[in-house]
């Protein structure tokens, strides 16, 4: 089943959080983000935010038959020239501040290593709902930034949590590095985390004759 894809808007943004918090089960994001108030309205406000961001490309899919949000994304247009920012934000009330720093301080590092000035696609985040995976839809949320990343013959670039690696590398993009963080909090016990860095390499734009 396809399901339909839109432009998300202000309306949209509770329904995103609730989806993030349900798909992201994995270590660091539990560790990170207790699902408190705090931090919903915090995620609430930087989605609003970003929204208006320009070259922010944020999309839904949506279940034809119930019309309910199924997953999101946030791609990033190509900013060619500029290294991927490294500022981070302030973090919520609640939420373990000196792993979103190393962490989330360790990913930016990296994109900016990695990629530098090339202008580049930037899936900055997508999710399905539990209850919608494996059905197609980060498939089809994903190509809506690979589609003009391949008529530009440009790159993509991602940070991957180990669940999507190989949706990720079905879709051609290929691990250039890694982080490892050992995470002991109130919620995670002795257990290591692997982020991967992944490119997809620019195809080659036709050639006219
Ligand atoms: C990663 C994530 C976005 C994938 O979303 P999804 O909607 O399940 O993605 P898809 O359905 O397109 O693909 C998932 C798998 O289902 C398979 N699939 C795709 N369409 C399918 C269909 N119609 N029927 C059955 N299986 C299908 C895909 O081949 C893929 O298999 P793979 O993982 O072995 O490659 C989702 O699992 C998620 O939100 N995870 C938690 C958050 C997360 O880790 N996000 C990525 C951060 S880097």
């Amino acid at each position: 089943m396809a399901f339909n894809l839109k432009r998300l808007g202000h309306d949209d943004v509770e329904r995103c959080v609730a989806i993030y918090f349900a798909a992201f089960q994995n270590a660091h994001s539990i560790a990170c983000w207790p699902r408190i108030p705090s931090v919903q309205a915090w995620w609430e406000k930087m989605i609003h935010d970003e929204l208006e961001e320009p070259g922010a490309h944020w999309h839904k899919a949506v279940s034809p038959e119930t019309d309910e949000i199924a997953g999101f994304c946030k791609w990033q247009e190509p900013k060619p020239g500029q290294t991927p920012d490294v500022d981070l934000p302030q973090w919520p009330e609640g939420a373990d501040a000196m792993l979103c720093k190393e962490t989330f301080g360790a990913w930016a590092r990296m994109h900016k290593n990695l990629m530098g000035t090339r202008g580049h696609w930037y899936l900055e985040i997508v999710a399905t709902h539990p209850d919608h995976q494996g059905k197609g839809v980060g498939t089809q949320l994903i190509r809506l930034g690979l589609d003009p990343a391949d008529e530009q013959g440009a790159e993509a670039y991602l940070e991957a949590s180990p669940d999507a690696v190989a949706l990720y590398e079905r879709l051609g993009f290929q691990e250039m590095g890694s982080t490892d963080t050992w995470i002991e909090n109130e919620r995670v016990k002795n257990t290591r985390y692997r982020n991967l860095f992944m490119i997809r390499p620019a195809k080659a734009k036709p050639k006219v004759v």
